[in-house]
């Protein structure tokens, strides 16, 4: 499981990269929660707003870099529109969570944690989400649909692509996210 480094948003957009290091005096030791900052305002991790960051500080950008990639609560693009969890945990996975898993990356061209190049789908593999009677089951947006088929989860994601929001039809065991392990 990769470590990860979330927080709440912690300062106003207009601070800017001088107004993030002057609140942690800086201190590069605070590095991390300097780019939480940044990634709570932006939604991700912009280049430029990290070279800045790199220069402000006189920490190399490779450093900067490195502990981007290496956290997995860190992006370095912007999200999508809508977010697709999908879970590759055992149980999911006897039942056709792979299957699901291919289909979705082959029809929206999306990676496991990257985003489809129209900018709609943030695609993230998880492992077991606590669902596992609803099996294979994928998060969109927060709401559960469980019962997937490769059809059933493509046809989903095809109306909330054309339409921006899921639909009743192919909802099985919805409930609200309560969070999820990363792989
Ligand atoms: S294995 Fe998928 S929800 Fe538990």
């Amino acid at each position: 499981m990769r470590e990860t480094a979330e927080t709440p948003k912690l300062f106003a957009p207009a601070e800017g990269i001088a107004g993030i290091v002057d609140r942690y005096g800086g201190d590069r030791d605070m590095l991390i929660p300097m780019m939480q900052d940044i990634q709570a305002d932006f939604g991700y991790l912009p280049r430029e707003m990290l070279k800045e960051l790199s220069e402000s500080l006189c920490v190399p950008f490779s450093r900067i870099y490195s502990i981007a990639t290496f956290y997995a609560s860190f992006r370095l693009e912007p999200p999508g529109e809508h977010r697709i969890t999908l879970c590759m945990g055992t149980v999911c996975f006897l039942k056709g969570a792979d299957r699901i898993s291919r289909a979705i990356q082959r029809e929206f061209s999306v990676g496991p944690g990257g985003t489809s190049p129209d900018g709609k789908f943030t695609f993230c593999p998880v492992n077991c989400l606590g669902a596992c009677a609803l099996a294979p089951v994928m998060v969109v947006d927060g709401e559960y649909h469980g019962g997937l088929t490769v059809d059933l989860a493509v046809n989903l994601l095809r109306k909330i692509a054309d339409a921006g929001k899921p639909t009743e039809a192919t909802r099985n065991g919805k409930k609200k996210e309560r969070g999820s392990k990363k792989k």
